[in-house]
């Protein structure tokens, strides 16, 4: 079906994800966005880990050097797509939940997480420190949290009446084991919108070398799924456009 032009031409859905997937990535990877989540970082409360973003977009930006993670990815999306609504497996100390917040202030938050205590040696604390975050990078739009497992609280949620239809930005990025991390896939694909992304992180972190193999798994079960992946920054990054 045609649905869209560029350059004058006619693009059909397909192009049109590919077109879009292609502008993430593009701009993903470039000073601006480095730049501005390096203002982000330096607004909200960080551990060991952000100070080590924060060291490595320095890098980035003073080289002039091309890398993107998921962080990266959200920034840029919610740049070029503004999205209204975001759904989010794996929140942790709101690192990934402030860039989409501060890009787009108004966006409406569904925050998924079971607050594993001390996640990666550093303290989980939940909800609240969350809220404070939000709060630091000028977030005024709708802010729900679910806590409890994902393959449980998800679900549930998707029963609810009065959640969005559709969510045209999702971030799986919580149970990091094969099979609750292809649960949680399968899970929000159903919510997925046309033209909309799905982020997956860690696809070559060290400590679970199989996830790379799950998402593959995944996204092979969607032909109209159009995925992206960079194996070579951070612990690796996977994102889908649908069409
Ligand atoms: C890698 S961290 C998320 C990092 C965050 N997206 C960011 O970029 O800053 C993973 C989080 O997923 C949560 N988690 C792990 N397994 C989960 C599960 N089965 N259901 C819900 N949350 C889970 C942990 O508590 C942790 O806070």
């Amino acid at each position: 079906m045609t649905t869209d032009t560029k350059n004058g031409e006619v693009i059909n859905d397909e192009q049109q994800a590919e077109t879009i997937a292609d502008a993430v990535v593009a701009l993903a990877g470039s000073s601006q966005t480095h730049r501005r989540l390096l203002e982000v970082y330096r607004q909200i409360e960080g551990d060991t880990y952000l100070e080590q973003d924060i060291q490595t977009l320095q890098t980035c930006v003073s080289d002039n050097k091309p890398y993107w993670d998921i962080c990266c990815v959200l920034a840029a999306f919610a740049t070029l797509r503004n999205p209204k609504a975001y759904l989010e497996i794996g929140v942790r100390r709101g690192r990934s939940t402030s860039v989409v917040a501060a890009l787009n202030p108004r966006i409406d938050l569904y925050l998924f997480d079971l607050w594993h205590p001390d996640y990666a040696g550093v303290a989980n604390p939940g909800p609240d420190f969350v809220h404070k975050q939000l709060d630091r990078v000028g977030h005024c739009g709708k802010r729900e949290f679910y806590s409890g497992y994902s393959q449980e609280t998800v679900p549930a949620f998707f029963k609810q009446t009065d959640r969005p239809d559709l969510f045209s930005m999702v971030t799986v990025d919580g149970d990091h084991r094969d099979e609750g991390a292809r649960r949680d896939l399968d899970n929000v694909y159903t919510v997925l919108a046309p033209g909309g992304l799905l982020v997956f992180d860690d696809i070559v972190h060290p400590t679970y070398p199989t996830l790379h193999d799950t998402w593959r798994g995944f996204a092979v079960c969607h032909s109209d799924l159009y995925t992206r992946e960079n194996m070579s920054d951070a612990t690796g990054t996977a994102l889908g456009i649908r069409s």
